[in-house]
């Protein structure tokens, strides 16, 4: 049986379903490179559709950035799950794995500055959401210089 029709059977038998059901399963490594690749590149064109106004090209809206903030926010915890053992591949560099535990920590700072940025978005202060936004960006960096192979 798959794991999605196993996830089908629990939810339609009710059978006791653990709660590992709720994060995404993989059954071959490409399904997991394919996962992190849609989720990262989400993830880009959202904080990408922010620049503009962050750089001041368009007026600032605190409400629109505000929601926008929201979703990056959710969309940032979601690559990580599809970089587990043995999906090594895709423009991912092999340190992904050497050293998780840097790895993790990256994934991590990202997740610190991004919660920072959340809290700051509820200010309507242009200038502060604007320096937790370019901190953002300086996470997205820092692990990209050090575990996204250069094309
Ligand atoms: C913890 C490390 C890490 C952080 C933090 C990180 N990335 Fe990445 N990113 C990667 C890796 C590794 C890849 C290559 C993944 C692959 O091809 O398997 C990647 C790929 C991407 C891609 C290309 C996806 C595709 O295949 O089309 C985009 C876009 C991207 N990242 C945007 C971002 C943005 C925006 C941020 C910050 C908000 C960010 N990343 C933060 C590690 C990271």
């Amino acid at each position: 049986m798959t794991r999605f029709a196993k996830a089908l059977a629990c939810f339609a038998l009710a059978l006791p379903c653990t709660a590992a059901l709720a994060q995404p399963q993989f059954e071959k490594p490409e399904d997991a490179i394919a996962y992190r690749q849609s989720a990262l590149k989400l993830l880009g064109a959202h904080f990408g559709g922010l620049a503009p106004m962050m750089r001041g090209r368009v007026p600032f809206n605190a409400e629109q950035a505000q929601q926008e903030i929201a979703v990056l926010r959710t969309l940032s915890a979601l690559p990580w799950k599809g970089f587990g053992e043995g999906t090594e591949g895709g423009n991912a560099r092999p340190e992904v794995w050497k050293d998780s535990a840097k790895f993790q920590q990256a994934a991590k700072d990202l997740e610190a500055s991004m919660g920072r940025l959340v809290q700051v978005s509820g200010s309507a202060d242009f200038d502060s959401i604007r320096a937790a936004y370019s901190d953002v960006a300086n996470s997205c960096k820092a692990c990209h210089d050090s575990y996204r192979q250069r094309r």
